[in-house]
């Protein structure tokens, strides 16, 4: 998620925070479209001039655009931070070629082809617990930064926890991909394969992609980056579902079903841009595109349920998302706006491919304490297993409605 979140109550980060942060805390203003220079934070000195090291020692330039129809603007690596402190989110062009998909379009299904009764021996392979102790391992880096040293170890433990789980079960063809980016943290694309003895069947090589991210920030960039809700939740809940899938044999019998965890999210939607461009390019064709980024926040005095974000997404994969989520989740959904370049299912939008986010709850009611040191699974009751649960529900309804259920059947 890119925070666009700029009024953090101030109470849940002094709650949070380490004494370091709530010194310098100040109430980010509200955003404007001239990027953010760091005399007009309002810092102390102190803290202003570890934000100059950071600025000096990233001077790469950069174009990034700070909303759909705005002209992009120059500023230089480091400066990304600026942005970050102030919430303000961004697209990182520097490297657009927006190519589009070379499809056509294809409507979804109104009707469900399967049901919750079908899906419920997978459903019950989601093990909390397991959730539970992978997340805290991935939320035990010291960040997953896309360019630092620890957001590469994050990376090679994430590729290495998926291959691991798709060699629990030999009858399963899941084919693994690093999609290698010049900033150090790879991609990361797993493949469930349609089996062989589908090819009689109508295959279509229309993917469907379930995506989230695997780096985190902090609004500090010298801070630790535990990340757990935003994206660790994420994350974690679509690796439950891809260990589901795995557990069940799931073999695609109409489209490949791919999980997709990509880096640099936090960078401008970097890593997802690569990957979506570079499938452009190979001439791939995508069948629908779900992001998955902060699952595991119910504010407290609110109502569980699945945020389904309805702009810059495509209209027909998100009313089947809809019925998806009234039909295999026990919560229900609430339709939410999120703003431009909210998370990577715009890089997927930006090129013709149906792309949809689901999300934790209501925007204004999802975690505060994203892009600070206190985005911990311990935070407050209100990190919820459970709910992450049911986004993992979502997945694997999605991979078996629309990549094909024949295999379980
Ligand atoms: C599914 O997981 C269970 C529990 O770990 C294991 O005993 C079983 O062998 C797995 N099944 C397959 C087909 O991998
Ligand atoms: C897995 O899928 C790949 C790509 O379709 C195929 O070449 C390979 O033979 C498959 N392996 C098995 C064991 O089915
Ligand atoms: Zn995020």
């Amino acid at each position: 998620m890119r925070s666009s979140v700029l009024l953090l109550t101030l109470a849940a980060l002094v709650a949070a925070a380490p004494v370091a942060e709530q010194q310098v805390f100040t109430a980010p203003a509200s955003s404007s479209l001239a990027p953010p220079t760091l005399s007009s934070l309002g810092l102390s000195a102190d803290v202003a001039a570890r934000f100059q090291e950071h600025i000096d020692s990233l001077p790469e330039r950069r174009l990034v655009k700070l909303a759909e129809d705005a002209e992009p603007i120059e500023i230089s690596e480091g400066e990304k931070a600026l942005l970050t402190f102030k919430g303000v989110k961004f697209m990182d062009v520097t490297d657009e070629v927006v190519l589009p998909l070379a499809q056509s379009k294809e409507a979804f299904p109104t009707k469900l082809t399967y049901d919750a009764k079908f899906l419920k021996p997978l459903f019950k392979k989601i093990d909390t617990n397991y959730m539970k102790e992978f997340l805290t391992k991935f939320s035990s880096f010291p960040d997953r930064r896309y360019r630092s040293a620890s957001g590469k170890e994050s990376q090679q433990f994430l590729l290495k926890t998926l291959k691991d789980i798709a060699k629990t079960n030999k009858k399963v063809n899941v084919s693994f991909e690093e999609v290698v980016h010049s900033w150090g943290q790879n991609s990361i694309v797993a493949r469930f394969e349609p089996a062989k003895w589908h090819t009689d069947a109508k295959l279509s090589e229309k993917i469907v992609i379930i995506g989230a991210h695997q780096d985190s920030t902090n609004m500090f960039p010298w801070l630790g980056a535990p990340g757990a809700d935003d994206d660790g939740s994420g994350t974690t809940s679509s690796l439950m579902a891809f260990s589901a899938l795995v557990n069940s044999s799931f073999s695609p019998s109409t489209n490949p079903v791919e999980f997709h965890y990509y880096s640099a999210e936090e960078g401008g939607l970097l890593g997802s841009q690569g990957v979506a461009q570079k499938y452009a390019a190979e001439g791939r064709q995508v069948r629908s595109m779900l992001q998955i980024d902060m699952t595991a926040w119910v504010k407290s005095g609110t109502k569980p349920t699945v945020g389904i974000i309805t702009d810059f997404v495509d209209p027909d994969f998100t009313s089947f998302l809809r019925t998806a989520v009234s039909e295999y989740t026990t919560i229900g959904f609430t339709d939410t706006l999120c703003g431009y370049a909210c998370s990577d299912h715009a890089s997927w939008s930006k090129i013709g491919a149906p792309s949809g986010f689901t999300i934790e709850s209501t925007f204004p009611d999802s975690n505060k304490l994203i892009h600070t040191t206190g985005d911990k699974l311990d935070a407050s009751p209100e990190f919820s297993f459970e709910h992450m649960a049911e986004f993992s529900k979502v997945a694997i309804a999605l991979a078996v409605e629309l990549g094909g259920g024949a295999s379980l059947e």
